[in-house]
């Protein structure tokens, strides 16, 4: 009863906060804060934000890559504008989005990011799948649009395929590091996946070990 009040508390804290500092989601405070730790996010940099309504992280991004950024923001619902901010309508498992995607940016972006969860069906172990998968076609997306060198950031739910996906990861980038920010509810289960340094460029390899990956586990019917 009282951790439940507290959290709560903390819950408001942040939706107010968001709203009064004019955020549109109280998740923008976990990029602000990842980005402080992380470095990220730079002044001109090419991101991609996946996942990206109601649009939170693309404020973010917009304030901390300033006025000669490219940023471009994805999600499967529609997305009301932000300055500086393209927007785009798509489903990040469907194959044609890369290309679009790709179109979109016009140059090797700096950083992905995903925040893109599925909606919570309240069973552990299906929400679980369908955000790995989520976080498999946002890697997938990463490796073909990113330079070398890039970052990926992602959020993950922890359980039975969590150390899995970060093994897959760390193949690809020089560093990961598993972050859970102060603004995470405290009874959720997400994390976020930092990797620093994409080794090279998208390659074929990469994207069969990544087909290979989607049987990672059997999705729960
Ligand atoms: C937690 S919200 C993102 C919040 C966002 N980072 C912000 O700060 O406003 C997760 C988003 O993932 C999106 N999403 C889920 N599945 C997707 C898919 N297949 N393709 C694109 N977006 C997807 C949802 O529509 C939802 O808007």
């Amino acid at each position: 009863m009282a951790k439940g009040w507290r959290t709560d508390q903390k819950q408001d804290y942040y939706f107010r906060k968001a709203k009064a500092e004019g955020y549109r989601a109280r998740s923008a405070y976990k990029l602000l804060e990842i980005n402080t730790k992380f470095n990220l996010i730079r002044p001109g940099s090419t991101v991609l934000d996946l996942g990206a309504a109601p649009g939170g992280w693309s404020q973010v991004i917009s304030q901390l890559a300033g006025p000669s950024s490219r940023i471009v923001a994805v999600d499967i619902q529609s997305m009301a504008p932000i300055p500086g901010v393209q927007v785009m309508r798509g489903d990040i498992t469907d194959p044609n989005c890369t290309g679009r995607i790709q179109e979109a940016l016009g140059q090797d972006a700096d950083v992905v990011v995903s925040d893109a969860a599925p909606n919570v069906s309240g069973i552990g172990p299906t929400d679980q799948a369908r955000s790995i998968e989520l976080a498999i076609h946002s890697l997938g997306i990463a490796l073909r649009v990113l330079r070398k060198g890039g970052a990926f950031l992602v959020k993950l739910f922890r359980g039975e395929d969590f150390d899995n996906f970060v093994s897959l990861a760390k193949r690809y980038f020089q560093t990961t590091r598993t972050y859970i920010p102060e603004a995470s509810r405290k009874e959720s289960r997400e994390a976020y996946l930092v990797c620093m340094g994409l080794h090279e460029k998208f390659d074929l390899d990469a994207l069969r070990e990544l087909a290979r990956a989607y049987g990672l586990r059997k999705r729960p019917k």
